[in-house]
């Protein structure tokens, strides 16, 4: 049996599953390993099946014993991962990408409707009983005939796209080439970055973190959007420069912000704090049972697979 270090506690029925394929070497209290322990623990692992609070970078990977031969990501995002310093050690990499698209989604939207719809604002007066109804009371930006640019239009902006499509939303989008019209179904493709944006009056961050994107909304992008756009981010908080968000919402250049990921989570800017229009959530894009369950089998198995016959089809390095 492969002994694979286990960085993060899955659910029961993967953790069985894990036990059943592997020696699994698992985290009893879910403890976020700093980088020393994660590097001790892997300490005589065939493999580890990490997750997106680990920061595996060029440092971490070098001192990875060599028993280890593969960093399986429980998650569909792997920018914690160095994969050329993976790769120089021929370790591979992969990820679960498809089995979280739908749960992705369905958060996606419920950040552009939690920030558009001001639910921050109502949460706050329903709670308190400080709300009368009248027809002026919090009154928001509705979706229908609402401009949306899909900032990354992979499976998770597809999906966003289609739900928005229904909901009555024109969809524009951004990415490095035109879709096929299938994949495009009816949306608008943009090469310019800042065409793009100036027709986005809701963004919606769907795309990677990588060395391109990091801060890619930023003080100058921002200027492009419409004055009033609402900004939103399922993705991975290294894409936007928080300071310059926070900024662009206090002179209301920004109307409202959703956002799901923080550049260094858990923390986050305490400037969104201030704001009664930011509508934050905890890093919750995959949270469902159906999907952490696919994620982590997709996990489980990628590494089964690389040892059963050496091919791996979710490998990214
Ligand atoms: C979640 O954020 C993921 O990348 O899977």
């Amino acid at each position: 049996m492969k002994k694979i270090l286990i960085t993060r506690r899955l659910l029961r029925s993967s953790e069985d599953k894990a036990s059943k394929i592997f020696d699994a070497k698992f985290n009893i209290n879910d403890e976020l390993y700093s980088q020393e322990k994660l590097i001790k623990l892997s300490d005589g692992c065939d493999g580890i099946l990490s997750a997106l609070t680990d920061k595996l970078d060029a440092e971490t990977i070098n001192k990875l014993p060599n028993s280890v031969k593969i960093l399986s990501n429980f998650a569909v995002g792997f920018g914690n991962i160095d994969l050329e310093a993976a790769k120089k050690r021929n370790i591979i990499v992969t990820n679960t990408p498809e089995v979280l698209t739908d749960a992705t989604a369905e958060i996606g939207i419920l950040l552009i409707l939690g920030a558009c719809r001001r639910v921050p604002e109502g949460i706050e007066a329903a709670q308190n009983s400080n709300w009368k109804w009248s027809a002026d009371y919090l009154i928001g930006k509705q979706l229908t005939g609402t401009r949306l640019g899909i900032l990354g239009m992979g499976r998770i902006g597809r999906k966003i796209a289609h739900i928005a499509k229904s909901l009555g939303m024109i969809v524009h989008y951004h990415n490095r080439s035109k879709l096929s019209d299938d994949k495009e179904n009816g949306a608008i493709y943009h090469k310019d970055l800042k065409s793009f944006l100036s027709v986005s009056d809701v963004l919606s961050v769907c795309c990677p973190a990588t060395k391109e994107t990091t801060d890619l909304i930023n003080k100058e992008t921002l200027e492009y959007l419409p004055q009033g756009a609402v900004v939103t981010n399922v993705a991975r908080g290294d894409i936007v420069n928080d300071d310059d968000l926070i900024e662009a919402l206090n002179r209301r250049k920004v109307y409202a912000v959703g956002l799901d990921v923080y550049k260094g989570e858990p923390n986050l800017n305490p400037g969104y704090l201030k704001h009664k229009s930011a509508f934050i959530l905890p890093h919750l894009g995959s949270a469902s049972k159906h999907t952490r369950t696919a994620m982590a089998d997709l996990a489980i198995d990628n590494i089964d697979e690389f040892f059963k016959d050496g091919s791996c089809k979710n490998k990214v390095n």
